[in-house]
């Protein structure tokens, strides 16, 4: 018996069916293979090999724990993290490229790039919120950083900070423009902290060191002295008594040694 058109139909579309079931996922595993690199973020290959991550504009408050070991670049610009966590980048070794830019940075834990040093060239910190620098969170990072559009505070421990940061690439350096200043009459606000270099923000801070030192020398010294001048005295005193003891031993001697002569 021929098969009736209608069940040919129906045939003819179980197998389409079946078809476009495989279609749909092999474009859902593609997706998964897509969407297994990171979960907020998206990614393709990077020209090097690797991939390239793009997690830019998400609103995300924190760095995704997820991305691929096989990441060369990382955009995570335009969005809301506040600090970069120690090891925050620690799985990645192939990392090049590390976009921060435009973010609510505040600050950089110690080691936060820590396994980067052998791989990162370019790392861009720029339009953020720091103030300070901690020289503990780029430990032999060589990258050329981009510190622009920050509002720099220049005081004696961002100096101090700058000269630890001999690994980094020195036209990093040059992104620095201070905002702020202590003491405020520096006159570095609002040019590069490298052009006044010469600028020693630290002197005050030695001057009033210097102050406190002198006054806790003067404080010890008056202690020493005071305490010096009470023994001398304490002890003339008992000097003096000792004397005055021994004068009266004679004395008394003679007496009993006159006594006796009388009884001899
Ligand atoms: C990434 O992880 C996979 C599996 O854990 C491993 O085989 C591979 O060597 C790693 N790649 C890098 C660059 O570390
Ligand atoms: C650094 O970042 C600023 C602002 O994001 C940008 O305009 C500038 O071109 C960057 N500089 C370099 C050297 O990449």
């Amino acid at each position: 018996m021929m098969p009736l058109p209608g069940d040919w139909l129906l045939c003819h579309s179980v197998v389409g069916c079946l078809l476009l079931h495989n279609l749909v996922l092999m474009t859902l595993c593609v997706h998964c293979a897509t969407a297994s690199c990171s979960q907020s973020c998206y990614c393709s290959e990077s020209p090097e090999g690797g991939q390239s991550v793009r997690c830019s504009g998400l609103r995300l408050p924190k760095v995704p724990r997820d991305l691929p070991n096989d990441t060369r670049h990382l955009y995570l610009d335009y969005n809301l993290l506040t600090t970069v966590p120690t090891d925050a980048f620690l799985g990645l070794p192939l990392l090049i490229e590390l976009d921060l830019s435009h973010n609510e940075l505040a600050q950089l834990e110690p080691w936060a790039f820590r396994g980067l040093a052998e791989s990162l060239e370019f790392l861009d910190l720029s339009s953020n919120r720091l103030m300070a620098l901690n020289p503990r969170a780029f430990e032999g990072l060589r990258a050329r950083a981009n510190l622009t559009q920050n509002p720099w505070h220049c005081d004696c421990n961002l100096q101090s900070a700058m000269a630890l940061l001999e690994d980094l690439d020195p036209v990093s350096l040059t992104g620095l423009v201070c905002q702020t200043s202590e003491p405020k009459d520096a006159g570095v606000r609002g040019v590069p902290f490298l052009s006044v270099a010469n600028a020693d923000l630290c002197v005050t801070l030695k001057k009033t060191t210097d102050v406190a030192m002198l006054v806790t020398m003067f404080g010890w010294f008056s202690m020493v002295i005071s305490y010096l001048v009470y023994y001398v005295r304490h002890n003339q005193e008992d000097a003096r008594r000792h004397l005055e003891y021994l004068k009266s031993l004679p004395s008394k001697r003679s007496e009993q040694s006159s006594t006796l002569s009388t009884v001899v």
